[in-house]
């Protein structure tokens, strides 16, 4: 099974993912994750992509198009995956379609955006893994310390207030428009992004159940 979480930043994109990718036994490709890990080790590519995240910008669209290009070929990936935070814009879209990828649903997570803002006030991740976590809503079972990997739980640069208002601008301008286009294909199940965590997961597979 392919899957696309789509959403705005904060929706719930990168919990929804984790926890269906280990209902279905498929990995997450969380683009968000693969800019992060460029970043600490310092690869050229990681370099780059430094301003246009900490500024809340997109990172242009034939990098990630590449990266996303030789994920896909590894070998976790065919019996299917879970792409979180890709596609983004409409041409990396397209590219997915050129890549002959037959995409079963497309999951939007509709939150509002003055939910976003306390979410991502409080929001943890994992530094080793990326998983996320909430200080109130998602707490780990050990404080500061990842469920899954025992990584050490950190906050993003990119979720300082002012930040996430420039994010939800490119996300309204440059991402919502991916609605449309996967509507148009008959395979976007929007679902409610406001509950809880598990009742978001319980709505989120009953789409995929659709
Ligand atoms: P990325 O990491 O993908 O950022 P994002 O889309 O802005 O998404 P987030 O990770 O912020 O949110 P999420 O939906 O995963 O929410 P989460 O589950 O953590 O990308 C970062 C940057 O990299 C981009 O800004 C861009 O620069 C670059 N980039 C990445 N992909 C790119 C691409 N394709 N093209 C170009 N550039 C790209 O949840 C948020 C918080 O809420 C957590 O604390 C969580 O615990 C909590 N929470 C989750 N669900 C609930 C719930 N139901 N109730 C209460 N709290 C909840
Ligand atoms: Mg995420």
């Amino acid at each position: 099974m392919i899957i696309i979480f789509l959403g705005a930043p904060g929706a719930g994109k990168g919990t929804q993912a984790e926890i269906a990718s280990k209902k279905l036994a498929i990995p997450t490709v969380s683009m968000g994750n693969i800019m992060r890990e460029a970043l600490a080790t310092g690869t050229q590519m990681g370099l780059k992509a430094k301003e246009f995240i900490e500024s809340g910008k997109l990172v242009p669209d034939e990098v990630v198009i590449g990266i996303i290009n030789e994920r896909l070929a590894d070998d976790d990936c065919k019996n299917g995956f879970i792409l979180d935070g890709f596609p983004r814009t409409i041409p990396q879209a397209q590219a997915l379609d050129k890549m002959g990828i037959k995409i079963d649903k497309v999951i939007d997570i509709d939150v509002p955006d003055k939910v976003i803002q306390d979410r991502m006030s409080g929001r943890r991740v994992s530094m080793s893994c990326g998983a996320p976590y909430h200080l109130a809503y998602n707490p780990p079972e050990v404080e500061g310390v990842c469920n899954s990997c025992s990584g050490k739980l950190i906050q993003r640069k990119d979720d300082l207030a002012e930040t996430v208002i420039n994010r939800l601008k490119v996300y309204h301008e440059q991402t919502e428009p991916l609605k449309d286009y996967y509507k148009s294909q008959g395979i976007l199940s929007v679902i409610n992004g406001q509950e809880s965590v598990e009742d978001t997961t319980a709505l989120v597979l009953g789409a995929l159940e659709d």
